[in-house]
């Protein structure tokens, strides 16, 4: 396996553990990534956590990631968060385009594409999200929808070097307890593989693509070990060490 698709678990934290409760909770994840080789660990917590947790996790073989950030470095933007600023935090990565994002807060193609660019542009990793709603894989729409979403960022990340994640998360499967099967997840996975190679075979090599939707400990094993699925996204399950733990180790097994 191409050494930049090393199996990668985040954690997004969502809105949780935004205060005091994220050390402990960071702890919990140091100790068990330190035990992991092969395996890349990430969390993103609240941004009112991460100066909190990068003290933490520092020293240790845990990432860190912010949950969005605005596309502009700096300027009167009330409220937001730029990438600069994340990396001035201690992170590495940021989420991009959370299916919640889109629903709750406008979020569009071209908006997560600049928000793409202005990661890369800030030195972060994006690792950004498609998927699509029940309606749409019931309507058999999902592979028009997904691949809609992806081509929107598609030249952004041609035109870089760094090696991207894309979280495929069936918009269904996201705090549902409902999974795609591994054969949906795949099928989805794959077709996201061709059209990166269709663009680029290099691309299609380098970029991480990841599952994401009520991963758990009890069915991660079986989504990671798809050919195309290089690692979860974790909502739920990574708020306990424990569960978290289970999901990377089982990442360790690809
Ligand atoms: P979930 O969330 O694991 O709680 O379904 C995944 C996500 O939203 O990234």
């Amino acid at each position: 396996m191409n050494p930049s698709r090393t199996p990668l678990i985040a954690g997004n934290w969502k809105m949780f553990h935004g205060g005091e409760s994220s050390v402990p909770l960071a702890a919990g994840v140091v100790a068990f990534a330190k035990e992991l080789s092969n395996v890349d660990v990430v969390v993103a917590p609240p941004f009112t956590a991460l100066a909190a947790v990068s003290a933490e996790i520092d020293g240790s073989p845990v990432g860190l990631a912010g949950q969005n950030l605005y596309p502009k470095p700096e300027g009167a933007f009330t409220g937001e968060i730029s990438g600069p600023f994340l990396k001035q935090c201690g992170c590495g990565w940021v989420i991009v385009g959370h299916s919640e994002r889109r629903q709750h807060f406008n979020e569009t193609d071209p908006i997560v594409a600049d928000k793409v660019a202005a990661a890369l542009g800030s030195g972060l990793v994006p690792i950004v999200c498609v998927g699509e709603t029940l309606a749409q894989r019931e309507g058999g729409e999902t592979l028009r929808v997904v691949k809609a979403q992806v081509e929107a960022f598609l030249d952004v990340i041609a035109q870089s070097a760094v090696a991207v994640a894309i979280a495929y998360e069936p918009v269904w499967a996201i705090g549902t307890g409902k999974t795609a099967g591994p054969a949906e997840a795949e099928e989805v996975h794959a077709a996201i593989r061709t059209w990166l190679a269709n663009k680029d075979p290099k691309l299609a090599e380098r970029t991480r693509i990841l599952y994401g939707g009520s991963v758990k400990a009890d069915n991660a094993a079986a989504l990671l070990a798809c050919p195309n699925v290089d690692g979860a996204l974790v909502g739920g399950a990574s708020l306990d060490p424990g569960s978290f733990g289970a999901i990377a180790r089982a990442a360790q097994a690809k």
